[in-house]
């Protein structure tokens, strides 16, 4: 296994409020090329938890280490290698204009303008927003502006991305254009993603491996989505709803109709399809017994499948 490249171990956060922030428990590990989502309840930690890998917070207690240095001392060793989405993209636009903003790392580090030009063009290529590029910035929608950070966080090309809360106020086409726009990086530039959301249904489609904060900051559990998605009673310890995907076939396991547990849409149709297309048992007799609902020998011989009546045979999976 790869050299992690993030490794947070028992931090403790004490902000000048004293409100405390244990994250402790399990040691949150990130290794190259890896794409790591924590999902937590409000105000549990997971903002503290990339502060610290950002090295915008230091640690009272425990460390960090993000490409073998102390972010919170050395950050300057490593942040060409580290792009940063922001909750609050406000907090992180600090030029005019998208084109001054998308520029302003390139410009500081002094590349040549020729090169500041394509690295922003690309950029904003690269999220969808080349019309906005000379928008003034206040003007743009919460979207558009979520957009903008993200493109001064690529425009370097890091090989670690960390987004707080990406896809929030993201309309279904933005999220999903996000979705894909990251899991590409991921797949064609190896870059690796931390990425901090509420959004559970978007988890199995932008993961490799999943960690779960309770309130307090505590690490409770780490693991592969469909891992972490089989225990519902851990996600609601942690406030957090399971994906509508993993609750669905979970009721229908717990009503006796096991069909795995699909990940993506595409695959539970198919479970269904192929579910649905095999033969159910064949009734000796057909009508007169399945029509009269009051028939004594239709109440007693008909057996108990809740609410899914034939249509979730739970018979064995027929042989293909
Ligand atoms: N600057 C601060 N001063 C005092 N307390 C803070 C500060 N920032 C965060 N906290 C507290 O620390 C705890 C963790 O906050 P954090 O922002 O890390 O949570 P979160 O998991 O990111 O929540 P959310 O899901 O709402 O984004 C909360 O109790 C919060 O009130
Ligand atoms: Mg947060």
């Amino acid at each position: 296994m790869s050299e992690p490249i993030v490794r947070v171990s028992c931090v403790r956060h004490v902000y000048a409020d004293r409100t405390q922030v244990h994250l402790c428990g399990l040691d949150f590990v990130v290794t190259a090329g890896q794409r790591v989502v924590v999902l937590g309840p409000n105000g549990c930690g997971k903002t503290t938890l990339l502060y610290h890998i950002l090295g915008l917070l230091e640690p009272s207690e425990g460390e960090v280490s993000v490409f073998g240095v102390n972010p919170a001392r050395h950050f300057n060793r490593i942040r060409e290698r580290v792009g940063v989405l922001l909750q609050n993209a406000d907090e992180q636009i600090i030029a005019p204009t998208v084109w001054d903003d998308v520029s302003f790392s390139p410009r500081s580090y002094g590349y040549p303008e020729s090169e500041v030009d394509r690295m922003v063009e690309a950029a904003l290529e690269c999220v969808g927003i080349a019309h906005l590029s000379h928008k003034v910035c206040h003007h743009l929608s919460g979207g558009e502006k979520r957009k903008v950070a993200l493109a001064g966080a690529l425009v370097l090309k890091p090989g670690l991305l960390v987004l707080d809360e990406p896809f929030e106020g993201l309309d279904p086409a933005s999220r999903l254009d996000l979705m894909q726009l990251l899991n590409r990086l991921h797949e064609t530039q190896g870059v690796t993603l931390v990425l901090a959301t509420h959004d559970v249904n978007a988890v199995t489609a932008m993961a490799d491996r999943v960690y779960v904060l309770l309130f307090g900051g505590e690490i409770v559990a780490q693991g592969p989505p469909a891992e972490i998605f089989r225990d519902p009673g851990l996600l609601r310890r942690s406030n957090i709803e399971p994906p509508v995907l993993a609750e669905l076939f979970q009721r229908l396991e717990e009503l006796g109709v096991s069909m795995g547990r699909p990940e993506t849409i595409e695959d539970a149709a198919r479970a269904l399809t192929a579910r649905l297309a095999r033969p159910t048992a064949a009734a000796p007799s057909p009508a007169p017994a399945t029509i009269a609902p009051s028939s004594p020998s239709v109440a007693s011989s008909a057996p108990a499948r809740g609410t899914t009546g034939d249509l979730f045979d739970p018979a064995p999976p027929a042989k293909p």
